[in-house]
């Protein structure tokens, strides 16, 4: 868990090669009492500063990374063009409950499952688990593990699933449920899945180590899988929701974040779970590497279309139809693709965003400007690209219901910003 807090700022890592958050060491961010400490020793002695700053009576801390975007990730914004104008086909789609029709079953064994499997050790913990479990959710990543667990049982001439896929499945909504439990924290989002926020509820402590439980707990299942390379990706997507997380903390007002650097941190915080769970789903089917690797970049460009969607929606959506609070994501400082783009075409919009919205109107101005040259359009056009390259990658199964579902997963996620 990353734990950002003005009072003790710790990353358990030195390793990670952050300066210091930047309240008076960079002009064009404008900060109001500022304050500044050493950060306590981290693994032994190795000192990093840190900075604290207080904006409108929320203590928050900003730091910055030194590294440069991935090479993993180059070349994310070009190749070959659509082969399929998902457009076209998006005139009348099911909903979300007629896509995972065919793993419906599936589904329902999960969720009994899932309440049981957090365990019952801590009655308070077990709350805060039954507060977000209970609450919904689409279970969008159990589902894609088992449709591409079905999908790829048929190519191995498995019968039914594992137990192993089974397993995957209820491991990956549990990390994502820990990774919502701790994204709200650090969003400082009250409602969640139309509810309220474990946070909100029990208060910041509990929610942590609700989050840090099931963290725990998933990763105890993971182990007792018994497949090192399930248990290397798994290991790597719970790693990777920190980088994302601290990736956002460190670049909030940043306009200097361009779109390379927006889609390895959503790569971080979203995409990489969903192509662990497809992935996952394909090793246990025990299919060559080939389809393995198509099914995790299927994954990706979903998992990548899907938050590129998601930060659509945030401009779009009222709090009401998103079922947790709109348009936060810029108020709070969280650049995403709609305004990247705009800032390339508005230079007006990056004073007002380095301002922090300090002028009275200044944020509904800037979602004006963001609205009215384009950003949005923009972004669309980058979901519909990801999308576009998921639908491609599923070329490698054979027809089947499974794979009509996880192709219509793609066009259904952008029926979403239609
Ligand atoms: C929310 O994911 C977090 C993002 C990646 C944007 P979902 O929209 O799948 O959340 P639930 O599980 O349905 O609530
Ligand atoms: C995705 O990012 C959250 C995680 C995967 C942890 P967001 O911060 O955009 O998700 P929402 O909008 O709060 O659901
Ligand atoms: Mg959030
Ligand atoms: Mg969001």
């Amino acid at each position: 868990m990353l734990s950002i807090t003005c009072n003790s700022l710790e990353f358990g890592r030195t390793s990670l090669d952050f300066v210091a958050c930047g309240c008076s060491s960079n002009d064009h961010f404008s900060v109001r009492n500022c304050s500044k400490g050493v950060l306590r020793n981290v693994d032994g002695g190795c000192k990093a500063r840190k900075s604290l700053c207080h904006r409108r009576e929320i203590g928050r801390c900003r730091v910055f990374s030194t590294k440069t975007p991935e090479a993993f990730l180059n070349g994310i914004t070009t190749g070959p063009p659509p082969v399929i104008e998902l457009t076209k086909e998006l005139i009348k789609l099911p909903t979300v409950s007629d896509l995972f029709e065919v793993v419906a079953h599936d589904l329902h064994t999960l969720n009994k499952n899932l309440q049981s499997i957090v365990g019952a050790e801590n009655p308070v913990l077990m709350s805060a688990a039954e507060q977000i479990f209970g609450a919904g959710g689409k279970r969008m990543r159990p589902a894609l593990t088992f449709l591409v667990s079905r999908a790829t049982a048929e190519i191995s001439g498995l019968k039914d699933l594992t137990k192993e896929h089974r397993r995957l499945a209820e491991i990956i909504e549990m990390i994502h449920t820990a990774s919502l439990i701790h994204d709200d924290v650090l969003d400082e989002s009250d409602m969640r899945r139309g509810k309220k926020t474990v946070h909100q509820l029990y208060g910041t402590r509990i929610a942590v180590l609700a989050g840090d439980f099931m963290f725990a707990q998933s990763s105890w299942y993971l182990a007792n899988l018994e497949n090192l390379e399930v248990i290397k990706l798994i290991s790597q997507v719970i790693k990777d929701f920190a980088s994302g997380e601290i990736k956002q903390a460190s670049s909030l007002f940043d306009c200097g974040v361009d779109l390379d650097e927006y889609l390895i941190k959503s790569h971080y915080k979203t995409a990489s779970l969903i192509a662990a769970s497809t992935k996952g789903a394909a090793i246990f089917s025990g299919v060559d590497a080939d389809i393995v690797e198509q099914m995790y970049q299927y994954g990706k460009n979903l998992g990548l279309s899907f938050q590129v969607v998601d930060d659509i929606l945030d401009f779009t959506q009222s709090a009401e139809q998103l079922g947790k609070p709109a348009g936060s994501d810029l108020a709070k400082g969280n650049l995403t693709a709609p305004v990247i783009f705009a800032l390339e075409k508005e230079t007006k919009l990056r004073d007002i965003i380095e301002s922090e919205f300090s002028e009275t109107g200044s944020l509904e101005e800037a979602i004006d400007i963001i609205k009215k040259c384009g950003g949005i359009e923009r972004a669309q056009d980058l979901a519909r690209k990801k999308a576009v390259e998921a639908v491609r990658n599923l070329q490698c199964l054979p027809s089947s219901s499974f794979k009509l579902a996880l192709e219509q997963m793609a066009k259904f996620n952008l029926e979403r910003i239609k």
